[in-house]
């Protein structure tokens, strides 16, 4: 799901983006970082709290990903419209920094600021409007209030807690009719041909991972709440928009057989990646979830011809 929204009230003074981390234009070195926690072979952040891993093999699959949310725009890189003279942009959960790099690319003149609680930005060919600091998102961001001309939120589900906190913060930061996008994969699986009308597929195994998820305070799959969350922070002219994602090998269309190719190469990795420290903290094991897994995905393929999930 994508959300735009125009802020149409007045706010305070602009003012430009800080670097509360200081790291330069880059986001330093890992030397100094506290240790991780490790579950299912990946490595987690070591506040226990963020239930998506930083190891390599997840950052690969950010760098698909990204790719994947390319496709679904026909290659841009916001489905919102953006001036191209925008000045200040704020991205929240930057992952390896693809986004605020490409997005400089594209308007030089902005002032990007990247926020990740992990340092696994790139640190090299960074230019010189772009920054990463180093921050759980859900503390105070370091930038000044009616600042933000942009801000963009992607694949943050598993590491937020309070979504309604967030967009406040988010509505404070960003300039009068600033803009908001935010997008996340949903954690559900349907039917193309609808033989099972509008139920998901395999809703056993989703929901045993959305009830663990809300046990440990996390939901995974925020979006439905979105509209209602961003017009109690304040949000005017929400718009919604859906993209599918095809699973597996039916996809006629070129742009949809795009996807499904980024999807297959990447639906195992998404599934243990985002499962390994939940399912940790709730006692399963890697043996026993990875009887689970194969499971998972042959009854996906059994129950139907043209699996997909959403954006
Ligand atoms: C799935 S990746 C998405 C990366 C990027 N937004 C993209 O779409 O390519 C999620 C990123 O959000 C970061 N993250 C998750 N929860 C966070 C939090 N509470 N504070 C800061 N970063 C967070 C993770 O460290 C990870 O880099």
């Amino acid at each position: 799901m994508y959300t735009h929204v125009p802020k149409c009230t007045p706010s305070q003074k602009p003012s430009a983006p800080t670097d509360r981390d200081n790291s330069g234009s880059g986001a330093g070195s890992m030397a100094d970082e506290p240790p991780y926690i490790e579950a299912f072979g990946h490595k987690y952040h070591h506040s226990g709290r963020i239930f998506v891993p930083f190891d390599e093999k997840e950052q690969q699959r950010m760098e698909v990903q990204h790719k994947l949310y390319r496709q679904c725009l026909n290659g841009a890189l916001t489905a919102t419209r953006i001036p191209l003279n925008v000045k200040n942009i704020l991205d929240l959960g930057s992952g390896t920094g693809l986004w605020p790099l490409e997005m400089a690319a594209r308007y030089p003149q902005a002032n990007i600021l990247g926020i990740d609680i992990s340092r696994i930005q790139k640190t090299t060919a960074v230019p010189p409007n772009v920054k990463f600091a180093i921050d759980n998102v859900e503390n105070p961001w370091p930038i000044s209030a009616g600042s933000i001309d942009f801000l963009h939120i992607r694949g943050l589900a598993g590491g937020v807690t309070d979504w309604p906190s967030l967009f406040k913060q988010a509505y404070e930061k960003l300039k009068p009719g600033g803009l908001l996008e935010w997008s996340e994969q949903a954690i559900q699986i349907f039917d193309f041909d609808g033989k099972f009308g509008d139920a998901e597929l395999c809703p056993e195994f989703l929901k045993l991972w959305r009830d663990l998820g809300k046990e440990n305070n996390i939901d995974f799959t925020p979006s439905p709440n979105g509209p209602v969350w961003l017009v109690e922070a304040g949000f005017e002219n929400i718009a919604q928009r859906t993209e599918i994602l095809p699973l597996g090998n039916w996809a006629q269309d070129e742009s949809l057989r795009n996807r499904q190719t980024l999807m297959n190469s990447i639906s195992n990795e998404h599934f243990e990646n985002h499962c390994g420290l939940l399912f940790t903290n709730c006692g399963w094991t890697k043996e026993k979830f990875d009887e689970v897994a194969p499971t998972f995905f042959s009854d996906i393929r059994a129950e139907s011809q043209k699996p997909y999930t959403m954006l």
